[in-house]
């Protein structure tokens, strides 16, 4: 998605534009521009492709003496990744220009309205609209004009605008597309699409709402409603992340970074919730809703890509420990069939960014129809939290490689957390389970900690064997399918390699078809209660040739009966088969990640992708 920062203050503008564009890399571009104003004149600066390009253009300028103005990357929507199309788009006189994130959906229509009327246009995008929009509607007031052309506009949008008569203010809008403030005593003021690219200089927040316009000047900061114009009284937030937790420390990568994050990330999104001797579960954000969550009948989960695969976990233990139905739906699917929701339903939404515009605009539906909604998020103050009736926060602290790692594993964490204190509250789950799933759970972060390195040095071991392959299946029964499914997604969006995730017992019923000595099968074959079942489909994998790797769980030496290429997953002291999820997760998240190195693949930013979906 797209990435937009500025800044009015004190300091030099153009390296505060480049850093903070840099802390959005991670959100995926495919071209990247500023703006800023110096002796009453706007002046961009433009380039395809990653930021370095633009870095060279304004090599030159970077001690330009201005101290206001917007950079923007860019991931097309509407119009190929070129420097033309690049943002910022200003008006017939660049004049006005404007950074934005979303899509004007009626974009054509107020084209052609204002091409009629002389407006000449430069770029394909739907977003230039704005700025002739704007042109259109100023007279004085760049705030009002603003306003004025946004209340036209149909669609999502984050945007900041510079109009060169006032250059004192950057106006900044949010309508389904995440803007966030960042608040400095006097030095000046921010403003991005997401929080890390305002650490550097302040953790004071304000989170804008859709309907809401901010005006940002130097020493003062205001916002009011798109609507009516009326003054809105908004919270400074402090968030708890700092700089450092946004950056690399030494890692290659933040998705290795974030990897090895992950026991930490546990020990975070446990802490305070659950008291280690007893099993029992605290969750005193979901207070308000004790007593509707002990009658509902139903739990409905919407959620995407790997938060969906965390849904699917979620279904097993919620239906197990609290023995009502759970039905799981992907975000673009939930949102456009009839449900069949009501207030005995509890909605849960799941989203490391709470930015995803399938899932939200499923909850927002399910909201309609009654349901209460609880999200499960790792993002403090995103949409999707301000809009639940209670959110579960995961504490993984933010996740900037597009591919989730600590944020799904956390979002398991979450979630088992969250199905124990269910059947606990209505009495399904028996004292002596939940004391046993909580010694467990809480023995994870060390066991993981302890085991990370070693994991890592035997996965490069089957990555050195296997990452030239062209096609890769990832199997897995029970509460292993789900882990399957986003093994084979972690190898897919990094690598490219053509992966899917199967149950192992619908192999049978096609897709053994594609076995054969060239198709690399990852086996996730733990010791549970369906070991057996889960052994008859891998020696039917076997049978044909296939290139079996398996995970299997320590001491399983039957496993080194089947194949050469085996890794096993340590066990706490306290195992319950429920926690092979997280397990069983660590070893495929490393075989992605080794392989996509191997394969010279841009690991953080894969091609075509974004961290968060802000679009439908
Ligand atoms: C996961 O590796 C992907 N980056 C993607 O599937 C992601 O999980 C999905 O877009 C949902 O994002 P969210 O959790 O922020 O809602």
């Amino acid at each position: 998605m797209c990435g937009i920062v500025g800044y009015i203050g004190t300091r030099k503008v153009v390296p505060i534009l480049l850093e903070g564009l840099k802390r959005l890399e991670y959100r995926g571009y495919d071209s990247a521009g500023l703006v800023y104003i110096t002796n009453g004149k706007l002046v961009k600066y433009r380039a395809e492709g990653k930021l370095s390009s633009l870095e060279r253009n304004v090599e030159a300028i970077l001690g330009v003496e201005s101290h206001v103005g917007l950079g923007h990357t860019r991931w097309a929507t509407h119009g190929a990744p070129t420097t033309a199309n690049a943002h910022p788009h200003g008006d017939c006189s660049d004049n006005i220009v404007v950074v934005h994130n979303g899509i004007i959906e009626n974009y054509r229509a107020l084209k052609e309205t204002l091409q009629k009327k002389g407006h000449v246009f430069r770029s394909e995008t739907d977003t230039e609209v704005l700025a002739h929009l704007i042109e259109e509607h100023l007279e004085e007031d760049i705030v009002l004009a603003t306003r004025k052309a946004l209340k036209q506009v149909q669609g999502s949008f984050a945007v900041g605008i510079l109009w060169k008569g006032r250059p004192d203010i950057i106006v900044a809008a949010r309508s389904h597309s995440p803007l966030v403030l960042g608040i400095q005593n006097g030095e000046g003021n921010l403003l991005a699409s997401d929080v890390p690219a305002l650490l550097p200089y302040t953790r004071r927040v304000v989170f804008l709402e859709d309907n809401e316009i901010a005006v940002l000047a130097k020493e003062r900061w205001e916002v009011r409603q798109i609507s009516n114009g009326r003054r809105v009284q908004k919270e400074v937030q402090t968030v708890t992340w700092n700089a450092g937790m946004a950056e690399k420390s030494g890692f290659k990568h933040f998705m290795l970074k974030e990897i090895y994050e992950q026991p930490q990330a546990l020990v975070n999104t446990l802490r305070g919730r659950l008291e280690p001797q007893s099993g029992r579960v605290e969750l005193p954000e979901l207070g308000e809703l004790e007593t509707s969550l002990k009658e509902i009948s139903r739990i409905a989960i919407v959620a995407c890509g790997t938060s969906w695969h965390a849904a699917l976990v979620a279904k097993y233990w919620l239906e197990d420990w609290v023995g009502i139905p759970v039905e799981v739906d992907i975000g673009s699917e939930f949102r456009y069939r009839r449900l069949l929701l009501d207030k005995n339903v509890l909605t849960l939404s799941i989203s490391q960014s709470g930015e995803t515009a399938d899932t939200l605009a499923g909850t927002r539906l399910a909201a309609k129809l009654g349901s209460a909604i609880i999200t499960i998020c790792n993002v403090v103050g995103s949409t999707m939290t301000r809009e639940a009736d209670a959110t579960l926060y995961t504490h993984a602290g933010p996740e900037i490689g597009v591919a989730s790692t600590k944020a799904f594993t956390s979002q398991l964490a979450a979630l088992f957390l969250f199905a124990s204190y269910l059947g606990q509250l209505r009495g399904t789950l028996p004292a002596d389970k939940a004391r046993k799933l909580g010694h467990a759970i809480i023995e994870l972060p060390t066991l993981l900690e302890e085991s990370l390195d070693t994991i890592q040095q035997k996965i490069a071991v089957i990555a050195d064997r296997f990452y030239d392959s062209r096609n890769f299946l990832f199997v897995g029964r029970g509460l292993s399918f789900p882990i399957a499914l986003e093994g084979a997604l972690k190898l897919k969006e990094i690598s490219y390699i053509h992966a899917e995730g199967y149950a192992a017992g619908e192999l049978k019923h096609g897709p053994i078809a594609l076995i054969d000595k060239d198709m690399p099968i990852l086996g996730l074959v733990p010791r549970d209660s369906i070991y057996e079942k889960s052994i008859s489909n891998i020696e039917e994998i076997r049978a044909r040739h296939g290139q079996l790797i398996l995970i299997g769980s320590e001491g399983d030496r039957n496993l080194k009966t089947i194949t050469d290429h085996v890794l096993f997953m340590p066990q706490p002291q306290t195992m319950v088969a429920e926690l092979n999820p997280i397990l069983f997760t660590i070893p495929a998240q490393l075989l992605a990640y080794e392989i996509a190195t191997r394969r010279g693949c841009d690991v953080d930013q894969p091609r075509n992708l974004a961290k968060s979906v802000t679009v439908e």
